[in-house]
């Protein structure tokens, strides 16, 4: 079965052709395309949702001929269409399910809805490259989702059968690193800088919180880092760029010291089979290591998958892929875009 899957559900623009044959444990990637309108978003820090929601009208149509080109297939040849239709801006979300709703009354395809976080796990189960091929995720699964709106913990049984745990009370994981990257005017999103600048900072420079590490639950609050990173920098005379690097070393370690811990004891006592973990921050090098290193001194039986890192943030592989082990579709007039959209 070959899915064409389109992802629009904030600034980038993304279309995907997967393919994935019966009792297939990944689907193989045929093309992978993506336009973003994050330069124009730059200047102001952040993303303006009606600046995306253009973006994405422009990029749209040619976005899916791409995809379909270098996938070497045309409409005819595709099964199916699947399209984020949650969470996200309602400005952005909009273009791709009405388009996709389009195609398919049009190109006389099956469509299938998909929840852009479920999305984020199922990067997990396209085939990346030989030396993950042979490795296949087991159930129980326990996924994490941390991107720049959501962090997630949910137990996954079976394909199609996930129970939330917890998530964030307030800011994402992803936020907490683009709101202090502002702080220190770096270029939005913050993340992929932060954790370079880390990397020649000491993480044992400044005393960060951990919030809710040790909490009875699986709930996550990461807006006080924001402020504590704020509150520290009054305190500094000059910030120089060793000071920076040291506070994005310290401020990664306190996001990944309470990432890690809490999704290992979710592991352990779920007794999950396979840890997936998705979204945006899981490309970040060092959450990828202290997961592996952390996992040995607990009792747990869990391999730990990463999507590979270009499959991290947004695209429109993960969506097709999620529709592919999740295959449910429905009638084009039954899909609408949900921003509010969540797990269940
Ligand atoms: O999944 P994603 O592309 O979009 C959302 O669905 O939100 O995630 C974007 C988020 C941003 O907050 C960005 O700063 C963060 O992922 N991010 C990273 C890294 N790469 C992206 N955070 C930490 N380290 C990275 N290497
Ligand atoms: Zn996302």
């Amino acid at each position: 079965m070959v899915i064409l899957g389109i992802e629009t559900s904030c600034d980038e623009t993304a279309a995907a052709v997967v393919k994935g044959t019966q009792n297939a444990s990944r689907v193989a990637l045929l093309s992978n395309f993506m336009s973003s309108s994050l330069p124009l978003h730059a200047k102001t820090g952040g993303i303006i949702p009606e600046v995306a929601a253009r973006a994405q009208i422009e990029y749209i149509l040619p976005v899916i001929k791409k995809a379909l080109k270098d996938a070497n297939f045309n409409e005819k040849e595709i099964d199916a269409i699947a399209v984020t239709n949650g969470p996200g801006l309602i400005g952005s979300l909009l273009v791709g399910v009405e388009t996709a709703k389009t195609l398919s009354y049009i190109w006389k395809k099956p469509i299938v809805p998909v929840n852009h976080l479920i999305g984020h796990i199922y990067a997990n189960f396209v085939r990346a490259n030989s030396k993950f091929e042979i490795r296949n995720s087991k159930f129980p699964a326990l996924a994490l989702v941390v991107s720049g709106g959501h962090t997630d913990l949910v137990l996954m049984k079976k394909h199609g059968d996930i129970v939330w745990l917890g998530g964030t009370r307030d800011d994402a994981a992803g936020e907490a690193f683009d709101k202090i990257g502002r702080l220190f005017n770096l270029p939005y999103p913050a993340g992929p800088t932060i954790e370079k600048l880390a990397k020649q900072g000491n993480p044992k420079a400044f005393r960060f919180p951990r919030p809710m590490i040790d909490s009875d639950d699986y709930d996550f609050s990461f807006s006080g880092l924001k402020t504590a990173a704020l509150r520290l920098t009054k305190t500094i005379e000059q910030c120089n760029n060793v000071t920076i690097a040291d506070i994005s070393a310290s401020v990664q370690q306190a996001i990944i010291d309470v990432l890690v811990k809490k999704t290992l004891n979710a592991a352990q006592k779920y007794n999950a089979k396979s840890i997936l973990l998705g979204g945006g921050v899981a490309a970040n090098e060092a959450l990828r290591n202290q997961f592996e290193l952390t996992a040995k001194r607990y009792t747990i039986n869990a391999e730990i998958f990463v999507p590979q890192k270009f499959l991290c943030t947004d695209n429109g592989a993960m969506i097709a892929t999620a529709a592919f082990f999740n295959y449910n579709p429905v009638n084009w007039q039954n899909i609408t875009a949900n921003p509010e959209l969540y797990f269940d």
